[in-house]
């Protein structure tokens, strides 16, 4: 399903207290760096191994030809790196923790460290950007969107793989049940119980789609859609950024 998206209600909070600010870069940068010789793999097997399809979905809603510049912001240990220059794109990877960036294995592409919401980058370095299930992490999610569009050529893209809450009653108890119960036991089995207690909470930190898509025009971002994959677990946000001369005037814009 896909669809343009408008403003509307968010959600209200969803449970008790996470870190937020400097307090949650830290415990993500921590968390990540724990997890991440077994990151694939937990992931592998909490998804069924369909993560790799919906990377390439991501890909494809690019919609940018092949030899085109990504930046593959939170890149984690590289999943779409490797599936970006296996396309022929001149793909760079840049990600918090180092943690992730060591266990990336494979991947012929240059891998920084760093934050988000300060991106080492020149303005109107790309002609896209791309990230995988990183928006809930990101301490600063509009300060990071505002450099995503800055380090965006005019009219490049953006295209944003995440979780999702489905909206339909019966698909969302199974799912809780699943995130919030077959989840942690997996990364007991498999990794660290504790980061994987932490993921489903950390979807308390996911803005709705109206609030994101708010987010991404305060950014500079126009044409903002979102589509649901399977039963509306998993969610594709994609944009386009706005030419310089039309962007809003709050946005960075040096
Ligand atoms: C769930 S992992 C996703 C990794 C990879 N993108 C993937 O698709 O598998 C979330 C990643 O976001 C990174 N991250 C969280 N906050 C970040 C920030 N502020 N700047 C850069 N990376 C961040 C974490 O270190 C972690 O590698």
């Amino acid at each position: 399903m896909r669809q343009a998206v408008r403003t509307g209600t968010a959600p209200g909070a969803l449970g008790a207290p996470l870190p937020s600010g400097k307090e949650k870069l830290e415990a993500v940068r921590q968390m990540f760096d724990e997890v991440a010789p077994r990151y694939e793999l937990v992931n592998s097997v909490m998804t069924f191994g369909m993560d790799r399809s919906w990377r390439r979905q991501t890909i494809n809603a690019l919609a940018l030809h092949a030899g085109s510049s990504i930046l593959d912001l939170a890149c984690g240990t590289g999943d779409l790196v490797r599936e970006l220059r296996s396309r022929g794109y001149e793909a760079i990877g840049l990600d918090l923790s180092e943690g992730m960036l060591r266990a990336a294995r494979e991947v012929a592409a240059p891998l920084v460290v760093g934050d988000a919401a300060v991106l080492p980058f020149a303005t109107g370095s790309f002609d896209g950007v791309v990230s995988g299930f990183a928006l809930r992490n990101i301490a600063d999610l509009q300060a990071s969107l505002d450099e995503c569009a800055r380090i965006t050529k005019s009219l490049g893209r953006l295209a944003l793989l995440e979780v999702d809450r489905p909206s339909n009653p019966m698909v969302r108890v199974g799912h809780d049940v699943w995130f919030r119960h077959g989840v942690p036991i997996i990364g007991s089995l498999l990794s660290v119980r504790e980061a994987y207690r932490y993921l489903p909470r950390s979807v308390e930190y996911l803005p709705s789609t109206a609030e994101l898509a708010v987010m991404l025009e305060k950014a500079g971002y126009t044409h903002v859609e979102h589509r649901s994959l399977l039963f509306g677990t998993v969610q594709i946000v994609t944009a386009t950024r706005l030419p310089n001369d039309s962007r809003p005037a709050t946005s960075h814009q040096s």
